[in-house]
């Protein structure tokens, strides 16, 4: 979601508030520290002693093409497979896109954007063309795109119809349908009544346009569509029947009235950005789904253990509004409200209603906030939660260096104020034999293995930390929480990185990997001076400071974000150590010099980094996507191209912070400033929308980009007036403002961006 800016009558989000108020280490006590960038970076990067490639959220590595590496350290590296030519060295190609404050979608001049799959478009023969003016039939919405598209991942695909991931003009494209923006869908938007929704058929169209949808593409001479009549087209909704894996499964912890032996449950909500797999299928995370749940405290706390109060509170499932003393648990779109709703609507009612567990939905929103498991070639296929990876508000799980023979790691940010980094290391070793081998490859490695969280130090090294019951401060005596097994850990992931002493975080979104060196990317969007005060800055949350608008008001804490990488010690992803550094800040350029940290100018500055992504066609170039609410005085987000270096080719740096009169120094490690040929802004988006989720085509040759409800602060009551649309993309027009994904080429057939 937009992280500042909210309609008037939008429920505000978890994310935007922040549900940890623990103590866990903001390290201000350490920063005296004396910091040496000699002493933290002298012994160089390590790596894996050969090529490190994967495939994280956007071009789904593997089959034919797949970087299969042998174990390392082994005795001659395997040659890796040649990616697509690209320029030696690598440079950016193409003339920064200007700031811009239109309603259009604006690249380079040589490359070319055309609209692909757009909100509503139809993915059946059966269904006809979408209306968009609210009326479309509620049961075509499971055959038609969903709202909000976000994470998304290209799968190449053979004659054979098998994955092939050099797959060039045909492929399944997968994509995340993160949440909706209602005053669009209906004829008027939501139709509510004293707090209760009274259209079934409105909340049905909601129920299917979350999720995921596959589809499949195609190119023909340079043109790219989407065909209409595949029979690998599915949505996957929130009506999805889902199996539950992993520690979790089975438990009491999640059983209920549709599953009482908890081993599935129903649908998948808020997925946010991606991740892949080395055997081809995909990964949808489940992000800000505990709004969507109804829990009121004022009837529901009595019935309710310690234990479970104090889960709901770090979730942020019910409470009490602390400035009016309202309920917050009435349920993001009010799904449980329909007046003689039947169970799925009763769903949503997350309170004790009946006997036991399986006569509600007590346990349902203990069902949600896990990586989702999809494998796209099996339209049949039941997706899994797999719930070893841990249950917080999932931004994405990117896929670190895939070799043979040795465990596979993710990477992960749970997206809200003060929230932490995780990473996830299988088990199993990977064995190439189990490329194509669908959802039994995902029992085989995703449901067994350590889960950790990220410790970052001021010395610009950092730990990781297991998550395991008995060790770490996760025991039955933990005074917070009182841990009673390995069910319990997954389930209640953010008490355990809490009791483990995690470091809050900036709000972590996207994770990315560098094929070039293993290095893990994370943007950390922003946040505001009550979760990022002054005195509680941190080496790797460093900065405070105020963004003052073009009109002169105050955007206080950390309003533009900043991106951390860190590198596994002796690039082993499965090492417990780490090193780390500030890659990137956001900032206006005309911000002073302690706040535009990596001396951004007018063709490269940015706010807000959520959306991130290594190219695997070039190898080293760098996605990076912006969903912003403080620059947005000056220009609409925007996707920008990168090349970056590595941990430590920056130095040592001592900032001043300033609030008003006070001052704070905070000392921090820093990444070499870009310029222009480090970092380049390549596409601006239509007004009031979020540049999120990316991929490309096998040989790098197109790029697919999402835009993310344009238009959404539309006001309610301007609905009857579409004049008064805050954008009416890309239909054009009076027509109503649609999130849709758009495929980007190079006139002379190039790989893009160089
Ligand atoms: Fe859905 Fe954290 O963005
Ligand atoms: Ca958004
Ligand atoms: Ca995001
Ligand atoms: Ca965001």
């Amino acid at each position: 979601m937009t992280a500042n800016t909210r309609s008037d009558d939008r429920p505000v989000e978890i994310e935007d508030i922040g549900t940890n108020t623990t103590s866990n280490p903001s390290f201000t006590d350490l920063i005296a520290s004396r910091l040496s960038r000699r002493h933290l970076f002298g012994l160089g990067v390590g790596t894996a002693g050969t090529a490190l490639l994967q495939a994280c959220g956007g071009g789904g590595g593997g089959g034919t093409a797949f970087p299969v590496l042998p174990p390392a350290p082994a005795p001659a590296p395997a040659p890796a497979p040649t990616p697509a030519p690209s320029p030696a060295p690598m440079k950016l190609g193409f003339n920064a896109v200007a700031k811009s404050l239109a309603d259009v979608v604006t690249v380079p001049a040589g490359y070319t954007a055309s609209v692909l799959y757009r909100l509503g478009d139809p993915i059946a023969t059966s269904v006809a063309a979408y209306r968009n003016d609210g009326t479309d039939a509620a049961d075509t919405y499971d055959r038609r795109a969903g709202d909000h598209h976000d994470g998304m991942t290209y799968f190449g695909m053979n004659a054979s119809n098998k994955w092939d991931a050099t797959g060039a003009s045909r492929g399944l494209l997968v994509m995340n349908h993160e949440a909706i923006t209602p005053l669009f869908l209906h004829p008027a938007g939501q139709t509510i009544v004293s707090g209760a929704r009274t259209v079934a058929d409105e909340v049905l169209r909601e129920f299917y346009l979350h999720g995921v949808s596959v589809i499949e593409v195609n190119k023909s001479g340079s043109t790219w569509s989407y065909k209409q009549d595949s029979s690998f087209n599915r949505r996957v909704h929130t009506l999805t029947e889902m199996t539950l894996s992993g520690p979790a499964a089975k438990t009491d912890y999640v059983k209920t009235k549709y599953s009482a032996d908890g081993s599935k449950t129903r649908g998948t909500l808020n997925n946010c950005a991606n991740g892949t797999t080395p055997w081809g299928t995909y990964l949808t995370c489940e992000e800000n789904w505990a709004g969507y749940f109804r829990r009121i405290t004022g009837t529901d706390d009595t019935n309710r253990t310690a234990k479970e109060l104090a889960s709901f509170k770090r979730y942020g499932i019910g409470g009490i509004d602390s400035k009016t003393g309202a309920e917050t648990g009435t349920g993001r779109e009010l799904w449980a409200t329909v007046a003689g709703g039947d169970d799925i609507h009763a769903r949503w009612n997350t309170e004790v209603l009946g006997a036991t567990a399986a006569d509600d939905y007590r346990n349902g929103s203990n069902t949600y906030g896990w990586v989702v498991e999809i494998d796209p070639f099996t339209p049949s296929s039941t997706p899994k939660k797999r719930t070893a990876l841990g249950r917080f508000g999932h931004e994405g799980a990117c896929l670190g260096p895939v070799v043979v023979g040795k465990p596979l790691v993710w990477y992960m940010g749970d997206d809200s104020r003060n929230e932490y980094i995780y990473k996830f290391v299988s088990t199993k070793n990977w064995d190439a034999a189990d490329i194509g081998g669908g959802m039994a490859a995902g029992d085989k490695y995703m449901d067994d293995g350590k889960l950790y969280v990220a410790k970052f130090k001021a010395d610009g090294t950092g730990d990781w930390l297991e998550l395991k019951l008995g060790i770490n401060n996760i025991t039955a005596s933990y005074s917070a929480y009182a841990f009673a097994d390995a069910a319990d850990v997954v389930v209640n992931a953010r008490h355990a990185a809490d009791a483990a002493g995690a470091t809050k975080m900036d709000r972590p979104e996207w994770t990315a990997v560098n094929p070039k060196t293993g290095e893990v990317y994370v943007t950390l969007t922003n946040t505001n001076a009550n979760s990022r005060p002054i005195g509680k800055t941190d080496a790797a949350n460093p900065r405070f400071y105020n963004d003052k608008t073009t009109t002169g008001a105050d955007q206080k804490g950390n309003p533009n974000g900043h991106i951390v990488r860190f590198a596994d010690t002796n690039g082993d992803p499965t090492a417990v150590t780490f090193k780390w550094d500030v890659y990137l800040f956001g900032a206006r350029s005309t911000a002073s010099a302690d706040v535009n940290l990596s001396a951004l100018g007018a063709d490269n500055d940015f706010s807000s980094p959520d959306g991130m992504w290594f190219s695997q066609a070039a190898p080293g170039l760098l996605w990076l996507e912006t969903d912003d609410g403080a620059y947005t005085d000056v220009t609409n987000c925007m996707l920008l191209a990168a090349l970056p270096g590595k941990v430590g080719d920056g130095g040592a740096k001592t900032i001043t912070n300033v609030d008003g009169s006070t001052t704070a120094t905070q000392a921090t490690f820093i990444g070499k400033a870009p310029g222009t040929d480090g970092l380049r802004r390549f596409l601006v988006g239509p007004i009031d929308c979020e540049i999120t989720g990316i991929a490309e085509s096998g040989d790098g040759r197109a790029l697919f980009v999402n835009i993310q409800h344009p238009g959404e602060n539309t006001a309610s009551t301007n609905i009857s007036d579409p004049t008064k649309f805050l954008s009416h993309w890309p239909d054009g027009g009076n027509a109503r403002p649609r999130s849709a994904t758009i495929v980007i080429t190079k006139n002379d057939g190039g790989l893009i961006g160089l």
